[in-house]
């Protein structure tokens, strides 16, 4: 259900939160594909292994979550003594909703032999029935560690799981779920912007389909495609990912043009995560004043799911620090 705030009008929110967020001695975790007024005022913007950590990491009472539902229960799993809001709890993902847990189990123990090797973006009760999670900034380093031989099951991204199949040589069985905001490209646009902007790279998240990520010079990561931002040496480059990442590019790289890839039509919004775009600056003064709505977990479920979480954050230790754009801001400290 979805948490409705009090009219705030002629409250200055940035203010606001901000005194909530000494009071309640809280923290602001933001993801990149959140709206730039929320990245602006978070403690830490990252992408999923990133703000792992920090949730793993911080001494906050309370953590307020800006991103979507199962980044907010990984901070929980991780942190299971702090607090944790999400300022929207109807922010799922395409992902997650792809792989229920029932047919995940079903899946599983079709394929005996194989282990697990699933992608954050799922819900607790897969990462339960999983033996370890990756992000897209960590799968490489942790699929190089499993032998050779060991027989994987990825899931639920079906174009992240071919993306490492086609670059490792590694053979695995994959989940065919998909993240719609990724989906959504279209390589016709895509070629015709790239004639707009002669010799422009292209830098893409995993989850795009492999047909645009055959045009790109880069795949990675949102905190992979922030470092490439700053390091190819042109003036123009094309982003096909979640358009909002592009507030940190501009940030850091304001004298740099930065061109969103085109979904179907050329000219549409449909690479806005919806899900993401659930949270605002009133539904995050509304989760800091009322520390609600909350994530719960059922402890057996928790253990079980940290267990994966766990490996992850042990096995993908190498991608510790690597080009890290930063925080955001912090205002008031
Ligand atoms: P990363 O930030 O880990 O690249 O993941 C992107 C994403 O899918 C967030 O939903
Ligand atoms: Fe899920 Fe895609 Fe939105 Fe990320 S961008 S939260 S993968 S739907």
């Amino acid at each position: 259900m979805t948490h409705q705030p009090n009219v705030l009008r002629g409250l200055d929110l940035r203010a606001e939160i901000d005194r909530l967020r000494k009071d309640r001695n809280a923290v602001i975790l933001a993801h990149y594909y959140q709206k730039p007024e929320i990245q602006d005022i978070a403690d830490f913007v990252g992408d999923s292994l990133d703000l792992s950590r920090k949730a793993q990491a911080t001494d906050a009472d309370v953590i307020a979550f800006c991103g979507v539902r199962f980044m907010a229960e990984t901070a929980k799993i991780l942190s299971p003594q702090k607090i944790v809001v999400l300022p929207d709890m109807d922010a799922g993902c395409s992902l997650e909703d792809s792989c229920p847990p029932d047919q995940f189990a079903a899946f599983r123990s079709a394929h005996p032999d194989h282990i697990a090797l699933t992608y954050i973006n799922c819900s607790a009760a897969v990462k339960a029935l999983s033996d370890v999670i990756v992000t897209s900034s960590s799968a490489e380093t942790i699929l190089a560690k499993l032998p050779a031989d060991q027989k994987i099951i990825f899931g639920p991204d079906k174009n992240l799981g071919g993306y490492l199949a086609r670059k490792t040589g590694r053979d695995m069985l994959l989940w065919p779920g998909v993240c719609i905001v990724h989906e959504a490209f279209s390589e016709t646009e895509l070629l015709k912007l790239q004639l707009l902007h002669p010799g422009a790279p292209i830098a893409a998240h995993p989850e795009c389909p492999a047909v645009i990520l055959d045009h790109a010079d880069y795949v990675g990561s949102t905190r992979g495609i922030l470092e490439f931002a700053q390091s190819f040496p042109g003036d123009t480059l094309i982003v096909a990912t979640e358009p909002h990442i592009i507030h940190q590019m501009e940030r850091v790289l304001p004298n740099k043009h930065f061109i969103g890839a085109p979904g179907a039509d050329g000219n549409c919004n449909c690479n806005i995560c919806p899900y993401m775009a659930l949270n605002t600056m009133e539904k995050l003064y509304a989760a800091l004043r009322d520390l609600e709505p909350r994530i719960e977990i059922e402890e057996g479920l928790r253990l079980k799911a940290k267990k994966s979480l766990d490996a992850m954050l042990s096995m993908a230790s190498a991608t510790i620090g690597q080009g890290d754009l930063g925080p955001a801001r912090v205002t008031g400290d």
